[in-house]
């Protein structure tokens, strides 16, 4: 499918703020790839656009999905059921978007918490995720989205850190994976 295939497929699935977080997410995804590596603009967009393509289940809905598809889920994922549409939208990406390509998919599977060690690809969705242009959760908004473009790594030890404090004073599951790769770039950070 082309990316205006996929718009125009995501415009029936998703609320309209939804899909104007999608658009933003694939256009900051598509900006970050120009300044890191331009060969994966197209891949950064398409990504950014499925992102969120499972974004529109209820919690039920995706614990049912999950069964059906034979999707195993962590701790987490049973707890806090709006995890899982990083999961699932990686099959509804590969099975009603016809993406086949595994560095999109992999991008789409992390975007949520992301984990230690990234692919490129995938740290350009999972930052393009916090900072595109509507969002406005993070405090230092304005730093964290010039940071983006200067130290990607830095840039995300600066989103765990936010998303860390909020998931302890929410009191949300919080999935261990969330911690690893805190701990891993913010060693990375420190090593260099
Ligand atoms: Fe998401
Ligand atoms: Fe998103």
């Amino acid at each position: 499918m082309n990316t205006d295939e996929i718009k125009k497929k995501l415009t029936g699935k998703l609320k309209h703020k939804r899909y104007e977080h999608t658009i933003g997410v694939a256009y900051t995804a598509a900006a970050l790839a120009m300044c890191y590596d331009p060969a994966l603009m197209d891949k950064a967009l398409r990504a950014g656009l499925l992102h969120d393509c499972a974004k529109y289940m209820t919690d039920d809905e995706y614990l049912s999905f999950c069964k059906i598809h034979d999707i195993k889920l962590s701790q987490a994922e049973l707890a806090e059921p709006g995890l899982i549409h990083a999961k699932a939208g990686v099959y509804i990406a590969a099975n009603e978007y016809e993406e086949t390509d595994t560095s999109v998919l992999e991008a789409i599977r992390w975007h949520t918490t992301g984990k230690p060690d990234m692919s490129l690809l995938e740290k350009i969705v999972f930052t393009a995720d916090y900072i595109e242009p509507a969002r406005d959760h993070l405090e230092n908004l304005p730093d964290i989205r010039r940071l983006a473009f200067e130290d990607l790594d830095m840039c995300i030890v600066k989103i765990y850190e936010h998303t860390l404090s909020y998931i302890n004073s929410s009191g949300k599951a919080l999935d261990e994976i969330t911690t690893e790769a805190y701990t891993f770039y913010r060693k990375k950070c420190c090593d260099r």
